[in-house]
This record gives structure tokens, C-alpha cells and sequence, in this order.
């Protein structure tokens, strides 16, 4: 089993968008019994809560739906799961600080736009405080950055020839 935990600052705009997109790809590729996915926030302010209304509203026009509630990142994740996929440089440093803390982490800390081919490495931006067209720009981004995870994933577990 690969464990993916995506991460943003409230756990309710980027990183469940990311995780629903990345289970709605790992499903169509017929993957869901080798691939476990989860969000967190590096920050606490809405834990319990769903997903951002806007960011839900944007996931249902592509049939995507965003069923995650808000969690923070704990010090166990570091060693549960395979990777740790922050949306922007400041989640990065965060959960750097968080890794050092830990000492003896096995996850992998990747950017999620690394596996963009539009713009590698680029921040997830938050789309927060903007208005709708933001929310769209992020769905399109964690779309293309997902799908390019998975590909990486399949390629690093020798998985799909
Ligand atoms: P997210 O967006 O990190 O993509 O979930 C945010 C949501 C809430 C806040 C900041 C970013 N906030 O400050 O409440």
C-alpha cells in the first residue's frame, strides 16, 4: 500500500481539492486498493470542517466530489505515510520543521506542482480570500499535478509496465 497525504495551510481550499482529484484519478486507473489518500492542514483554525464551499462548488462541475474533513498534521504522519505532497514553499518549510522535530521521518516531502509539467515547482496558489475564477485556476493546476503524481507513483512501484 502507497500512503499520499496532501497538505495546504487550512485543510479546506487546496489540499482536499488535491486529495479528491488524486482519488478520483487513482479509481479510474483501477488503483484503489494499492493507493491510500488523505488531507491535512499544517494549521488548526477549521478542523472538523468540509471542504471550502467555493472549492466544493468548483470539484462538482467536474463531477468531483469533496467528502474530507479538516484535520491538522500530526508528528505520526511523518512515519505513516509514503509521501507528504505540501501545496506551497511556506506548507514546505512547516513540515520541514515538523520533520526535524520527528528526527527519523520516512515520508517524502514533494511540492505537488513538482509533478506539474506546466509549471514545476510552482506554489499551489490560496485561493482563500479571491473570488470563484481562483478556485477554478487551482482545480486545473491540482488536476494536471495529481495526474502527474500518480504517473510518477506507477513508475517508481513498477506498476502498469
Ligand atoms: P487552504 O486555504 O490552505 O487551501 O485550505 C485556506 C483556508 C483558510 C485559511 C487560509 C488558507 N485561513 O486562514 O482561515
Amino acid at each position: 500500500m502507497v500512503k499520499v497525504l496532501f497538505v495546504c495551510l487550512g485543510n479546506i481550499c487546496r489540499s482536499p481539492m488535491a486529495e479528491g482529484l488524486f482519488l478520483h484519478h487513482v479509481a479510474a486507473a483501477g488503483l484503489s486498493d494499492r493507493i491510500q489518500v488523505d488531507s491535512a492542514g499544517t494549521g488548526a483554525w477549521h478542523v472538523g470542517e468540509p471542504a471550502d464551499r467555493r472549492m466544493q462548488a468548483a470539484a462538482a462541475v467536474h463531477g468531483v466530489e469533496l467528502v474530507s474533513r479538516a484535520r491538522q498534521v500530526r508528528l505520526s504522519d511523518f512515519s505513516e505515510f509514503d509521501y507528504i505532497i505540501p501545496m506551497d514553499g511556506s506548507n514546505l518549510r512547516d513540515l520541514e520543521d515538523l520533520a526535524r522535530e520527528v528526527g527519523n521521518s520516512s515520508a517524502r516531502l514533494v511540492k505537488m506542482r513538482h509533478f506539474d509539467p506546466k509549471a514545476p515547482g510552482a506554489d499551489v496558489p490560496d485561493p482563500y480570500y479571491g473570488g470563484q475564477r481562483g478556485f477554478e485556476q487551482v482545480f486545473e493546476m491540482l488536476d494536471r499535478a495529481t495526474q502527474g503524481l500518480l504517473a510518477h507513483i506507477c513508475v517508481e512501484q513498477g506498476w502498469g509496465g
